[in-house]
């Protein structure tokens, strides 16, 4: 059976190839006709709106997600679940993706440690599983399942931004990572990937969770940000970025009650119980083209530089919304802005720990 966004793409269509011909067609009139019988035409069918709507139609695709565009959603389905502060809006989908290859060039992959081997196809061995926690666009989960295809992979958000078409080992769920609907010790691997912009007390209720699905002897992975960028010689953070960060972070506190979790992975791994083998590593992303000997350097700093400036203007709706000033908040952007792609040798470490459940 078709789907509605098939029909919605029909129209689509059909309205976008009507209006070229029409267009076309009245463009000949015009020429050709009686100037009374072309002032008809103009009334009948204005050309500057008509114009516009068909830019917009012809243009939706790209101004919306990467490649699928009708699994995307607007900023308004923030609303969907208020303690998410961030937009999950095109450009936020972008950057995401943006910055998922980025992640995969630094650590040289889609995962470290003990994954491969623990995924690894084995003679007569029961379906191995893999839960995504907070998958977003899921570019992830569709990676991995391409690797790993004997594996069965599910991947939950509270948002319906995922691929339409997953491949066939990965099925997709709107659902709530506070409260998961697999059984006890259901999983070989649960990934849990850039979720701490949960409130606090969702945090560690998924990692509760988390830790009630996997299988004893099954291996969780979180992988965060360390907020703030620093230049790793100096140990110090530039005063525009500083500030900027601050008041990101008590604006996630004051309104969202979202602590700082990244730089504290292992302590809420270690509170939690049950877990061994508990190990962080982390990794540093440069910031910006300059001041890197390294051809590869450069090229990823380039990168990250311009994914770095789409997250501060979402970060800088957050600290909007917590009560700033228009004009602090554009001062607070302009400071970080002006300062990652002022400064050279900045770099922001990105933190990975991985723990088994005990047997
Ligand atoms: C920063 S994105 C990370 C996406 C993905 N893990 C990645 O690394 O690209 C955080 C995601 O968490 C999702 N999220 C927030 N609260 C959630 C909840 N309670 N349950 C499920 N997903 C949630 C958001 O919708 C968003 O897509």
């Amino acid at each position: 059976m078709r789907e509605k966004w098939e029909y919605f793409e029909a129209a689509r269509r059909g309205f976008c190839s009507c209006w070229l011909i029409w267009l076309k067609l009245s463009c000949i009139l015009r020429h050709s006709v009686s100037p009374v019988l072309a002032r008809y035409i103009s009334i009948l069918f204005p050309a500057k709106k008509m114009e516009t709507l068909l830019v917009l139609l012809h243009h939706l695709p790209e101004t919306l997600d990467d490649d699928d565009y009708l699994s995307d959603t607007s900023s308004i389905l923030t609303e969907i679940d208020p303690s998410y502060p961030f937009p999950v809006d095109g450009r936020e989908q972008n950057r995401m993706n943006e910055q998922h290859d980025l992640l995969k060039e630094l650590l040289g992959g889609n995962y470290v440690g003990p994954v491969r081997d623990l995924l690894a196809r084995r003679p007569l061995q029961r379906q191995i599983k893999v839960l995504d926690l907070c998958t977003g666009t899921g570019k992830w989960v569709v990676e991995m399942a391409e690797e790993f295809p004997h594996v069965k992979f599910n991947a939950l958000d509270i948002v319906p931004i995922s691929t339409r078409s997953p491949p066939r080992n990965v099925d997709f769920e709107v659902h709530d990572v506070t409260s998961i609907r697999f059984p006890d010790s259901s999983f070989d691997f649960v990934h849990a990937r850039h979720c701490s912009l949960l409130p606090e007390i969702e945090y560690s209720t998924m990692l509760t969770e988390a830790s009630r699905v996997l299988r004893p002897g099954g291996l969780i992975l979180l992988g965060e940000w360390i907020h703030l960028p620093i230049d790793f010689q100096t140990g110090r953070s530039p005063p525009g970025v500083t500030a900027f960060c601050q008041a990101l972070n008590s604006s996630l506190l004051s309104e969202y009650a979202i602590p700082n979790i990244p730089p504290y992975l292992t302590d809420y791994i270690s509170q939690l119980g049950g877990f061994d083998d508990i190990q962080s590593r982390d990794y540093r992303m440069p910031i910006g083209d300059w001041g890197w000997s390294s051809p590869r350097a450069k090229a990823l700093g380039f990168k990250f530089g311009r994914t770095l400036k789409i997250w501060a203007e979402s970060a800088a709706m957050v600290i909007a919304k917590a009560g700033y000033g228009e004009d602090v908040v554009k001062g607070l952007l302009d400071g970080f802005k002006g300062e990652i792609f002022n400064i050279a040798g900045l770099q922001i470490a990105y933190r990975v720990v991985t723990a088994r459940r005990l047997a």
